[in-house]
């Protein structure tokens, strides 16, 4: 496994772990896809609140030692009192004395930042949370979001990237890699439709795949993993998906091949979630 640091602090994070959006809370299929994950060799496992799975979650890692759990509190629960309350609650429901990375999951233009910093910095000092991080933040609200902080920094920015989707190559990842925050790369597998939209990097990624012995799934992470700073969080409901995910961080590819590939790639470039629904996200936000 490929280990990138988390923020500066030195600490190790796998360069793959497992997202859990739309794993079916009800599912033992679920439990069975994230503990394949972490008998795989990561220990890295992301959810949220939002995802209302927390509790599966919880019983998929008990029996674990050391797992680097992230899980995100909702927009909607940016003022102080409810960031404890929602924090205290996804303890409860995913049964853990303290969540290794919180996240903001979206911004929230709303509520000051300063307030919402000042509860992740308490629930630091409380012992609650041992990291503070935010998604589909863009460079100017992670400033703003670092200058908010007093005694702590922002370890990571959690947002759509992938081989389809690099609009955040612009700047964001540049930001991340000079200022040592983790960029986790959500989607990572273009939401899985990279592999039936006709694109014309695919025969590059195949051939790739071949010279490999591993599967254009497991090319693309790979590619995005050689990203400094960037780990992928790829969802998978079956064993076999999950498994090949993790080895995806097991193998390297040549420089010289990956500039193939990137030139390959240059030339698609589909829209992320926040260009497409962001907008939505924001308007709700302002009713609420
Ligand atoms: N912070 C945010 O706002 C945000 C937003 C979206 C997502 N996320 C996080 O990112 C995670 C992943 O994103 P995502 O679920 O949108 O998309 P994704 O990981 O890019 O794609 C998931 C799809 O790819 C398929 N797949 C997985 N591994 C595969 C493999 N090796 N070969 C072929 N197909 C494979 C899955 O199928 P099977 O399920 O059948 O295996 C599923 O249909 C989420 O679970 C969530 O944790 C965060």
């Amino acid at each position: 496994m490929k280990y990138i640091e988390v923020g500066k602090t030195r600490e190790k994070l796998p360069a793959i772990g497992i997202g859990t959006w739309q794993l079916d809370p009800n599912s033992k299929d679920s439990i069975n896809a994230i503990r394949a994950s972490i008998e795989s060799g990561s220990n890295f496992v992301d959810t949220a609140e939002a995802y209302r799975n927390e509790q599966m979650v919880g019983k998929a890692i008990k029996e674990y030692d050391d797992i680097f759990l992230a899980t995100k509190v909702w927009p909607t629960h940016f003022r102080h009192d409810k960031i404890i309350k929602a924090c205290d609650q996804s303890l409860e429901r995913l049964g853990r004395k303290y969540i290794d990375l919180y996240q903001l999951h979206w911004p929230n233009p709303k509520v000051s930042m300063d307030e919402t910093m000042s509860a992740m910095e308490k629930l630091v000092d409380d012992g609650k949370i041992r990291h503070i991080g935010v998604s589909n933040f863009s460079v100017e609200q992670l400033r703003k979001a670092q200058n908010s902080l007093k005694k702590y920094e922002v370890v990571s920015n959690q947002v759509e990237y992938s081989i389809m989707a690099r609009e955040y190559e612009k700047d964001l990842l540049p930001y991340c890699q000079e200022n040592g925050i983790t960029l986790i790369a959500y989607s990572p597998l273009g939401h899985g439709k990279f592999f039936t939209r006709k694109n014309k990097a695919m025969p590059v990624i195949q051939e790739l795949a071949k010279k490999h012995d591993k599967t254009p799934a497991q090319i693309a992470l790979n590619w995005l993993i050689s990203r400094s700073n960037v780990s992928a969080i790829p969802k998978a409901g079956s064993i076999d998906h999950v498994k090949q995910n993790i080895d995806a961080a097991n193998f390297q590819i040549s420089s010289s091949d990956l500039t193939e590939l990137d030139q390959a790639i240059s030339a698609m470039n589909f829209k992320t979630m926040k260009q497409k629904y962001g907008w939505l996200i924001s308007f709700v936000l302002r009713l609420v």
